[in-house]
């Protein structure tokens, strides 16, 4: 295995910033070398071209069988003939001359094209940057044949791993799709597809020797009823796996052990600690019930797994999970306790240790080596492990320390399920998988992942959250950080990925934006709330309406005065077209609005609602706790004073709560409101009793708390909310005891 070569100095875009000016009126396919994602490692222009007018004889090295299917597979589609004999010539050759296993030497004179590697993978890797130098329309047939630039271009990935993770769980995706991102991770010189199969919400492997892992695993039912699932038979696994080995992208399975498996234990009960039946849930988080450490029977059923595991997975690695594991079965269980005592264990996370290892020897035994999320440093590195990092650099730092590979895909840039405005293009452009402190251990970083999680991505959602992110991830792994951190690198990258979206077009991927599409400005404007929809990002547009007590259109850029409450709804162009996809902001242009406020507490700074007058912006919470409208505070009550300037009747008072009991946010036990002329005397207005939490709410949503304030009431000039606060967590809650959150996005207030 070889080292990651860190010291290459990229220039080769600066040069062909300077050499090139790209675009069909000279004669060089749009685009060119110049348009290139991932960067190449050197380009020396010359002068001329190789022209090809639609035949092309492909001269290819003997034992290039499945390369070449694929390579005269993309050729008949792009409608260029194959001749064996005669005609411009496109020759793939071994060449010793070539140092590394991926890197390739391609030469286009004006006779033909070659491309050179030590590897046959190299040579792949080779054939794919030719290919996207080729125009975007030989994509789907180039009728005019194509032209190429004279050119000597050396290339070599800085990473040698380099990869996405695709949840095939929480949302399954079919056969094709598995295969159509393949093809694009070969498009962005990526290696690894780490294919996620188990999870808590879905087995999808089928086993051969253990039916009811598919028959009952795959499938749960959903809040309204409706069965969601599927799994991979032996042989679409097969498939996937002949079809990733002709790109040169090695499948990495990932089977979860002892956490995240759920449905493993709905399948076969006897799995978990307790030995009792439970549904393959259909709600997303982390799961009290996992592998019984304890249980040889258990063991022994992973050990069946993993055979047929190892049977289908030829790689040399298998990815065994071990993240999100809570202990408290482990902690209740005897046979688990058993355990610890004859091993001489410390405690639960030695056990987790001791259960890993295991699994890595028999894993060892099979010729494999286990790759594990870097909770498995907790009880001491498992022997022979690679560690994969999530929870920042913290783990990949850890394990570099200890010695162990190191993988890198942290939340911080790599996450492609989070939202835009967690991870936005520049930022994912933004990594270093390689800083200094992480490159002097006796352990090495092998590379890093785009980590794709399907909890709330069906399907035909994957690819416009994996995409444009994925690319520039494709390109900090390949052209590495001393490419990717240079001044203007990220402007270059732009100007390249304008290129490369006119391919992802021509291939059919539904890539997404590069930044939130829209902000809200909302302000105080002669007494009337103002709000204005700002477009962000390269080449957004906005057009919508704003529907409220009366409907108007609204164009982004254009303020306007809302009146009570309502939905701004936008539509979303890019770069000239409407994409289809339309962005809501929930207002409400009440009279307390932008009237001084008063706060009994101070907001949690993770959860501000923009600032200490969030809660009269006139902006209101979306179904998205973490959208950025709402405020919110731990184990506290709320309690808000506004000041109308002048004493008003109140007629109606309101406020947004969130509810999501999982994530420990509960509504407040009640909320008062209160009124005062002089504030000193305070008089009630209303009262909203919730009341105690008695069971679990499967809710995650926004909840209003509305009142008609009580007739008779006095004029008031302050109003004063106290939301309370729900207590602890209840008893049958995993966090129980813990104090909970409570969430608040306005405080409204209607005069008469
Ligand atoms: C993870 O995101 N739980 C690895
Ligand atoms: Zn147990």
């Amino acid at each position: 295995m070889k080292r990651p070569r860190i010291s290459f100095v990229f220039s080769a875009l600066v040069v062909m910033g300077v050499l090139v000016s790209c675009g069909p009126a000279d004669g060089l396919p749009k685009g060119g070398p110049s348009g290139l994602i991932p960067a190449p490692q050197s380009v020396a222009l010359g002068s001329g071209h190789f022209e090809c007018s639609g035949s092309l004889k492909v001269v290819w090295p003997a034992d290039w069988a499945s390369e070449q299917e694929v390579i005269t597979g993309w050729c008949e589609q792009a409608n260029i003939a194959l001749d064996p004999h005669a005609g411009p010539t496109f020759r793939f050759a071994y060449s010793e001359s070539i140092r590394g296993d991926e890197a390739y030497r391609l030469v286009v004179s004006r006779e033909e094209v070659t491309v050179e590697a030590a590897t046959a993978e190299g040579l792949f890797r080779g054939w794919i940057t030719l290919r996207k130098m080729m125009p975007v329309e030989c994509e789907s047939g180039c009728s005019q044949g194509f032209s190429l630039p004279v050119l000597t271009l050396n290339d070599a990935p800085v990473l040698e791993h380099r990869g996405l993770l695709l949840d095939g769980c929480r949302h399954f995706q079919d056969v094709a799709f598995v295969k159509k991102q393949i093809d694009l991770l070969a498009l962005h010189g990526m290696n690894v597809l780490h294919w996620h199969l188990t999870e808590d919400q879905g087995w999808r492997m089928e086993v051969e020797a253990l039916p009811k892992l598919t028959q009952i695993g795959a499938w749960r039912t959903e809040a309204d009823g409706s069965q969601h699932g599927g799994f991979y038979s032996k042989q679409d696994i097969r498939e996937v796996v002949a079809y990733a080995q002709a790109r040169h992208i090695e499948v990495i399975p990932e089977i979860e052990m002892p956490g995240h498996s759920s449905a493993a234990i709905a399948a076969y009960p006897s799995l978990g600690c307790t030995g009792l039946p439970l549904e393959v849930p259909a709600r997303w988080g982390v799961f009290k019930d996992i592998y019984c450490a304890g249980n040889d029977s258990t063991l022994a059923f992973l050990e069946v797994v993993l055979d047929e595991v190892v049977a289908l997975f030829p790689g040399p690695r298998i990815h065994i999970g071990g993240d999100e594991a809570p202990k408290v079965r482990w902690t209740s269980c005897p046979k688990c306790q058993r355990r610890i005592q004859e091993e001489g264990l410390a405690n639960e996370e030695e056990l987790q240790r001791w259960f890993i290892e295991r699994m890595g020897r028999y894993l060892a035994s099979k010729g494999k080596t286990i790759i594990g999320w870097d909770e498995i440093l907790e009880g001491g590195l498992p022997e022979g492990a690679a560690v994969q990092s999530w929870r920042g650099m913290g783990g990949a730092a850890e394990a570099v320390h200890l010695g162990a590979d190191v993988i890198v895909s942290p939340t911080s840039h790599c996450y492609l399920d989070y939202p835009l405005r967690s991870t936005d293009l520049e930022e994912a452009y933004s990594f270093n998988p390689l800083p200094d402190s992480l490159t002097h251990g006796p352990g090495r970083i092998l590379g890093g992942e785009g980590n794709m999680w399907t909890e709330h991505a069906p399907q035909p959602e994957v690819e416009s959250k994996v995409y444009p992110r994925l690319t520039a991830l494709a390109e900090v792994y390949w052209s590495g950080p001393g490419h990717t951190s240079k001044e203007g690198a990220y402007v270059d990258f732009l100007e390249r990925l304008d290129h490369h979206y006119q391919r992802m077009d021509a291939l059919g991927v539904q890539y997404g934006l590069e930044s939130p599409p829209f902000s809200l400005e909302t302000k105080e404007a002669d007494g009337d709330v103002q709000a204005q929809v700002v477009a962000l990002g390269r080449g957004v547009e906005g057009r919508g309406r704003w529907d409220g007590l009366v409907t108007d259109s609204v164009a982004a850029g254009e303020p306007f005065v809302v009146e009570g409450p309502g939905w701004i709804r936008m539509e979303v162009g890019r770069r000239g077209q409407w994409t289809g996809q339309q962005v809501a902001f929930p207002v409400d242009g009440h009279d307390g609005a932008f009237q001084p406020l008063a706060l009994s507490y101070v907001p949690s700074p993770w959860y501000t609602g923009g600032g200490d007058g969030a809660l009269v912006d006139g902006k209101l919470g979306t179904a998205d706790f973490r959208d950025g409208a709402w405020q919110a505070q731990q184990g506290v009550d709320m309690s808000a004073t506004l000041d109308l300037g002048r004493p008003e009747k109140i007629a109606e008072v309101a406020v947004g709560t969130y509810l999501y009991q999982d994530a420990w946010i509960f509504l407040p036990a009640s909320v008062l409101w209160e009124g005062s002329v002089d504030g000193v005397q305070w008089e009630s207005l209303a009262r909203i009793a919730v009341g105690e939490v008695l069971a679990r709410d499967d809710r995650q949503e926004r909840i209003p708390l509305s009142a008609i304030v009580r007739p008779g009431s006095l004029p008031a000039r302050y109003v004063r909310m106290t939301a309370v606060n729900a207590g602890v967590c209840p008893d049958w809650h995993a966090a129980a005891g813990s104090e909970s959150w409570l969430f608040l996005d306005e405080m409204v207030v209607r005069t008469e």
